[in-house]
């Protein structure tokens, strides 16, 4: 979507504009999360759109896309740039993110409906997510359209010990995990939106990733 789009209010465009440079300043430090952030932001404009949500409420999901990562500018970056598995004390470091994401956005004006958001987008359908383990409808629906789009962009994108899957491929390994991991109509809403090619084209795969958390169960 692009922010001249009718019934996007003023206020919403400069805090989109706010975002983008603070992605493109995550960009600079972490390159594989900058690259990560926009092709999520795309993947999930995409499904928002597809779950039948107006312009505001897809552009919401959008910024929320975008930075729903910004928390890792506060992980080490031998954790971010880990290649081999991560340990326990790693895995935990990492986890703060979410909240550390919610510390840095509640320092900027307009960014009140984000906080939510980004708090919870790596919550579980099933309960199992975190950092509260909150479970179905619990889970703000924004948070849950962002991880189904975040896990779609990690499995298609080359990784340094898993194997980098076809967009179909990322469908058919989603869909295992609908009702456990994800939102079972969100699943729809993607396959939906791969089935109409909706999602070709969104993102470059050149990037090499660097980063060691976004894997599935
Ligand atoms: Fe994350």
């Amino acid at each position: 979507m692009k922010l001249g789009t009718p019934h996007i209010k003023d206020s919403d465009r400069e805090r989109a504009n706010l975002l983008e440079d603070l992605v493109a300043a995550v960009n600079a430090h972490d390159r594989y999360t900058g690259s990560h952030s926009y092709r999520t932001a795309a993947y999930a404009s995409a499904v928002a759109h597809a779950l039948g949500y107006p312009p505001p409420a897809v552009e919401l999901v959008r910024q929320a896309a975008l930075v729903h990562d910004i928390g890792k500018i506060g992980i080490p970056e031998r954790i971010l740039r880990k290649t081999q598995e991560l340990t326990d004390e790693d895995r935990s470091l990492l986890r703060l993110h979410p909240d550390l994401g919610v510390s840095i956005l509640s320092r900027l004006p307009g960014t009140a409906a984000l906080l939510p958001i980004v708090l919870h987008h790596h919550e579980h359908w099933d309960g199992s997510g975190y950092p509260l383990g909150l479970r179905g409808t619990e889970i703000p629906i924004e948070s849950r359209i962002i991880l189904v789009a975040d896990s779609f962009d990690a499995i298609t994108t080359q990784r340094p010990y898993s194997r980098m899957l076809e967009p179909a491929g990322a469908m058919e390994e989603i869909a295992l995990c609908s009702g456990t991991q994800f939102d079972p109509l969100v699943v729809d809403a993607l396959h939906e939106t791969h089935e109409a090619a909706a999602l070709d084209g969104l993102g470059p795969r050149t990037i090499r990733i660097t980063d060691s958390e976004d894997r599935l169960p």
